[in-house]
């Protein structure tokens, strides 16, 4: 796991839109595995301004969310399709054919979790993902004790993520659904890279765990520490209850030439 300290949310962003932009304009039918929350809003504010500004096209991108809750239909405007619309599709020029983001609303709900993988697979899998962090540990909306191997499936959220999350719902966690739609873990796995930020003192605990902790199914982020590929975005204060930062700085900087790819 590579792990990247910047010293603010604004400059991890940054790093991590180059990153992307990076690995479109390599290879421009990228598959991008997407997340939703308030982590990645500004990562996607730079790709639209890249898009705008300096001819960033994702005319030929795919594009796999990670997660839907059940019962938000696409027009809710707590629903991650609503959240994708908003912070970036409308914003950017990937065709609507090429977006796929778990249907809250299937009536099959474990039929169309298959049919989800199935797409993946027929893409040809996914290029670089994007993950957020719960303060719970959790990635994508895989609790604690979500199996290491999991798949796209149905889960029930913990207290702590209906806590976190009632803030997209006018503070009422009453309104939160309980039910969600995630990638599995092992999907999460299956990516070629992995781009994951994590933001602010209430990330600590559960970054610290992630990158020092034993991997652990009571913290799912933890399985990124057996992914080849995995890089960690984060700002001071998530850092704050890391043990090794002094390491991680030091790698960083002394990165060879040939092997700075931000
Ligand atoms: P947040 O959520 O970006 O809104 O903090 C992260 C997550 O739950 O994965």
């Amino acid at each position: 796991m590579e792990v990247i300290i910047t010293k603010d949310s604004s400059s991890a962003s940054a790093k991590a839109a180059d990153l992307v932009a990076k690995a479109v304009r390599t290879k421009p039918d990228s598959v991008l595995g997407l997340a939703t929350g308030g982590t990645p809003v500004e990562l996607y504010k730079r790709l639209i301004n890249m898009h705008k500004n300096e001819g960033l096209d994702f005319s030929k991108v795919r594009t796999f969310n990670l997660d839907e809750y059940i019962g938000l239909k696409p027009t809710d405007k707590q629903s991650y399709n609503f959240f994708m619309r908003e912070n970036f599709f409308d914003h950017v020029n990937i065709p609507r054919e090429n977006i796929n983001i778990p249907d809250g609303m299937a009536a099959d709900i474990p039929g169309f979790c298959s049919e989800y993988e199935e797409k993946i697979r027929r893409a040809g899998g996914i290029d670089l993902q994007i993950l957020g962090i719960g303060s719970d540990g959790h990635i994508g909306f895989n609790e604690p004790t979500s199996s290491l191997a999991s798949r796209t499936r149905i889960k029930t959220l913990t207290q702590k993520t209906v806590d976190d999350n009632a803030r997209f719902f006018n503070g009422d966690k009453s309104l939160v659904p309980l039910h969600v739609i995630t990638m599995g873990i092992g999907t999460i796995m299956d990516a070629k890279t992995i781009v994951l930020l994590a933001f602010g003192a209430n990330k600590a605990e559960a970054v610290s765990k992630m990158i020092e902790g034993p991997v652990a199914s009571m913290v799912p982020a933890s399985a990124l520490q057996l992914h080849p590929r995995a890089k960690v975005f984060i700002d001071r204060a998530a850092s704050g209850k890391l043990v090794n930062t002094g390491y991680y700085d030091w790698v960083f900087e002394r990165k060879p030439e040939w092997q700075k790819d931000i």
